[in-house]
């Protein structure tokens, strides 16, 4: 039977994720009948094509959800805050991108790999995940069902990208003025609306969204807070150092973990990864294979490698988890959402 289409709007449709959002619901050929596209002011009336024709974009009102069966939000946490619920009240099931929801405890938080159940729950609005997290909880979650799992300490080595269109022109114009002597003023990362801009071509910079009263940021907070509630896990030890790099798109992660049972080898580890979904393992140290941003930019999976014991712990390991920011950690994992909504018949 031909699955019937549905009314699909995407907000932030002219944004870094958004964008990606269009691409993958045209390459996974998602059932649409009617597709609404939305921004702020600034782009309406913007032409975008899909599957060959060509869409106008329109400002984002709460008349805007007239109509429509899934919502695909991500234009920012204040956007979602407002509008969101007027797409639920007009009958619409939302799929959240920002960071507006996921905390909440009646919003299920969802990555299709992990916790696709808890997609039953849902009143209205479904929260995905900040993109650091999903990357990491997809390569954990195998492990933890099945050897256990009580500790995670995870340092991050993300993209530009995942700060949006402007902070990958910022670091693409940086680039070029270093490079040609010139002067340069940064004005978007670490964070844009904070006091002070750091340069980000060629450096490091170890702050990713606001600082907490805690000494953590708030990036930090997301991935600690966010896979204890995808895993259920609140008793899991996660801490979290967040870095920000001159890659324009495909965060790194280095990842400790120890495990609950004893005398498992890197071996096993790598061969339930190796059979697990959504993880595609590169992991061969004698042909320098292990995953790179560069070469996972555009696919849709978490790549793994460089998975070894640690030397003083029998029950630690270590390993390098890569995705797309932009889909796995954002576009991929919402239209999955979407698909999996369509699959357990709740849309
Ligand atoms: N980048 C990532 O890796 C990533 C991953 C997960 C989640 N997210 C979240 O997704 C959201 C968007 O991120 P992004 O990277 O795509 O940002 P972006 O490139 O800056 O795009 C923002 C989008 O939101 C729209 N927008 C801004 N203000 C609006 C308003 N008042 N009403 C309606 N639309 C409005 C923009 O429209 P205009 O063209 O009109 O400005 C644009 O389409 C953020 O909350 C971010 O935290 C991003």
């Amino acid at each position: 039977m031909e699955a019937k289409g549905y009314h699909v709007a995407v907000v932030g449709a002219t944004g870094a994720v958004g964008q990606q959002m269009l691409h993958t619901l045209e390459q996974r050929n998602f059932p649409i009948s009617k597709l609404t596209l939305l921004s702020s002011e600034r782009s309406a009336g913007k032409k975008v094509m899909f599957r060959d024709e060509e869409y106008i974009v329109e400002t984002a009102t709460p008349e805007s959800f007239e109509g429509v069966q899934i919502a695909l939000f991500s234009a920012g946490g204040s956007v979602s805050k407002q509008l969101a619920p007027e797409a639920v009240k007009r009958g619409a099931i939302v799929v959240d991108n920002t960071s507006a929801y996921r905390m909440d405890e009646n919003v299920p938080l969802v990555v299709p790999e992990v916790n696709e159940e808890a997609l039953k729950s849902h009143k209205g609005i479904i929260a995905n995940p900040n993109c650091s997290t999903i990357q990491m909880v997809v390569a954990l979650e195998p492990i933890r069902h099945q050897f256990g799992l009580n500790k995670v300490i995870v340092s991050t080595y993300q993209a530009v990208s995942g700060a949006g269109a402007a902070a990958i022109n910022e670091l693409k114009e940086q680039a070029k003025a270093i490079l040609n002597g010139d002067d340069f003023t940064p004005e978007i990362l670490p964070v844009k609306g904070d006091e002070k801009h750091y340069q980000i071509a060629f450096n490091a910079v170890p702050q990713i969204d606001k600082f907490q009263d805690n000494g953590y940021t708030f990036e930090e907070m997301k991935m600690i807070n966010e896979t204890k509630k995808i895993m259920s896990m609140p008793e899991l030890h996660v801490a979290a150092t967040c870095v920000r790099l001159p890659v324009e798109t495909g965060h790194s992660e280095s990842v400790y973990i120890e495990v609950d049972a004893e005398g498992v080898s890197a071996q096993q580890v790598k061969e339930l990864l190796k059979e697990s979904d959504g993880i595609t393992l590169q992991d061969d140290p004698s042909q320098q294979i292990y995953p790179m941003p560069a070469n996972c930019v555009g696919k849709n999976d978490v790549f793994v490698g460089r998975i070894r014991k640690d030397l003083d712990r029998d029950n630690g390991f270590h390993m390098w988890i890569v995705s797309d920011n932009l889909l796995k950690g954002a576009a991929w994992n919402s239209v999955q959402i979407a698909e999996s909504l369509v699959k357990l018949q709740l849309v």
